[in-house]
């Protein structure tokens, strides 16, 4: 059975003392063993957090990464750089890297690559926008973007990942997927990876779904049977609204027993 990933996704919010803070609070109010959590802070926060967190299992992520190593490349953050700061997991390709930073399919492989030859564990996101859902290419774009995401994989290596599906225009508007639509894509991506890769492998990746989860609309996108956690944004900020995401997983993982 999938162990459910409950990730907080901090976005560019929070400096140290209030990362810190937040932290605390989600490992005061979200520490079980029954899902997985992580939080996702901005790498200025990354020692503060992984600091309030010790001794909890609640994971540290990064929010982006460079394929390089090291080197001249002023800016940027390696694998390496980020297994040293403490993160087991790394968002790769998220829609807004991808609409405001020239993120493309190429470069969401070489990231999660490089992420996978150093241990951490990539969160692949995908989704369509508004106009390709409504031209009905929802299924299209998220193919094209698990082609160019994979090319030259091994079922090995592709068992490794988390993805994310997240349609962009349910992201940051209080617009989600209804449940129907998330488990219809989540099949979607499961099917594509069992036929590149084998069934171990489709049964065995984590498909999240993120896009507006919040305390009142979790419980019935997480029981459905695709539907394998939650990469929430704006309600992450919120220890209470993060804590009531994560029980409405640990109730919906019990029910699917
Ligand atoms: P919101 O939950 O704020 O819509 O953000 C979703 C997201 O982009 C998580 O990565």
């Amino acid at each position: 059975m999938r162990k459910p990933l409950i990730a907080g996704n901090w976005k560019l919010n929070l400096l140290q003392a209030d990362a810190e803070a937040l932290a605390r609070q989600v490992k005061a109010a979200c520490d079980t063993d029954a899902v997985e959590v992580i939080v996702c802070p901005t790498y200025t926060a990354l020692a503060a957090v992984r600091q309030a967190l010790e001794g909890s299992r609640i994971g540290l992520v990064a929010q982006d990464l460079y394929w390089e190593a090291s080197g001249a490349f002023t800016g940027e953050v390696s694998a390496p750089m980020l297994v040293d700061a403490g993160c087991r997991y790394v968002i790769v390709g998220h829609s807004e890297r991808r609409q405001h930073f020239g993120e493309t399919d190429e470069t969401v492989q070489r990231k999660a690559k490089a992420a996978l030859a150093a241990g951490l564990t990539p969160i692949l996101c995908v989704g369509e926008v508004l106009a390709q859902r409504d031209a009905n290419q929802t299924v299209g774009v998220v193919g094209a973007q698990l082609e160019g995401a994979f090319g030259g994989w091994t079922g090995a290596d592709a068992q490794r990942v988390v993805i994310a599906y997240e349609p962009v225009w349910a992201i940051g508007t209080g617009r989600n997927a209804t449940p129907e639509q998330a488990q219809e894509v989540h099949a979607f991506i499961r099917q594509w990876l069992a036929k590149r890769f084998g069934a171990p492998v489709g049964e065995a990746v984590r498909i999240q779904y993120g896009g507006s989860v919040n305390a009142g609309n979790a419980a019935s996108l997480l029981q459905q049977p695709d539907v394998d956690g939650a990469l929430v944004g704006g309600a992450s900020l919120k220890a209470d609204a993060f804590a009531t995401i994560v029980k409405a997983a640990v109730d919906a993982k019990a029910a699917m027993r």
